[in-house]
């Protein structure tokens, strides 16, 4: 579905990514890990069409993708649920959705949005709640809802736990589980290393640009250098 093949990515005259080079396969969950500065917010961006690789190539469902902009990438089916949210802070819960939604029509719309509520009943609650006074919690899952808005086949969530208690964590990477068991594929970017193999098909570990180890969920969690440097057992 997603294939990313040897890019080189560049902030000025600094390399970001390296050759990275990743796939994401219909239905799967797929997860990239590794410490602060490695490069998964970049690759997640460059895959939305927010950075522009300097060579390699980026297919999705046999389309090359790399050169398109960020809008016509969404439209063709990946989701960015962004680090650090980026919700529309003086916006209430609902027109926040409703920017998600800024390519579809509105009985689309209103199907999703059943979906949404459904997965997440507590945004139904407070859909005319500013977004800006949500909890964390609530904020990360509007940030999810936002970007399911535009029915991504390909949903990417950038660091969805950071800041969130345990109990929260847990929850949210069971919906998780539940958008990909509706035939979403997931590629997930995530500090909570041993909770985001547990639930992924496959992973990739990142570090300084470069993809450095892959393998399934069950291989990397098995790995010595993972549990050593990354679980600290
Ligand atoms: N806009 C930018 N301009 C210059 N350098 C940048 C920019 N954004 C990121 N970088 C650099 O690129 C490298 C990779 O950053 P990136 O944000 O992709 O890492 P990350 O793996 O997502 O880290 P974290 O886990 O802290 O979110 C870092 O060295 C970072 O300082
Ligand atoms: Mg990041």
């Amino acid at each position: 579905m997603l294939e990313v093949n040897n890019i080189n990515v560049f902030y000025g005259k600094f390399q970001a990514l390296q050759g990275v080079s990743l796939t994401v396969k219909k239905k799967e969950n797929v997860a990239l890990i590794g410490p602060n500065g490695a490069g998964k917010t970049t690759t997640l961006k460059t895959v939305s069409g927010l950075l522009k690789p300097i060579s390699g190539s980026i297919t999705f469902n046999n389309t090359r993708i790399d050169k398109f902009p960020p809008h016509q990438i969404a439209k063709l089916g990946i989701g960015l649920v962004p680090e650090g949210r980026q919700l529309f802070e003086k916006l209430t819960v609902y027109e926040n959705l409703l920017m998600g939604a800024y390519l579809k029509s509105g009985s689309e719309i209103r199907d999703t949005l059943e979906f949404i509520f459904q997965l997440f009943p507590i945004l139904k609650e407070r859909r005319n709640q500013l977004a800006g006074t949500l909890s964390g919690g609530e904020q990360q899952m509007l940030a999810i809802a936002r970007a399911l808005m535009l029915k991504p086949s390909l949903l990417m969530i950038d660091e969805m736990s950071l800041g969130l208690m345990p109990k929260l964590v847990s929850q949210l990477f069971k919906i998780v589980e539940r958008i990909r068991d509706e035939g979403v594929s997931i590629l997930i970017v995530e500090q909570h290393v041993e909770s985001a193999l547990k639930m992924s098909d496959r992973g990739y570990l990142m570090e300084q640009g470069r993809i450095v180890l892959e393998g399934t969920g069950d291989e990397m969690l098995k790995s010595e250098y993972i549990r050593k440097v990354y679980l600290g057992i």
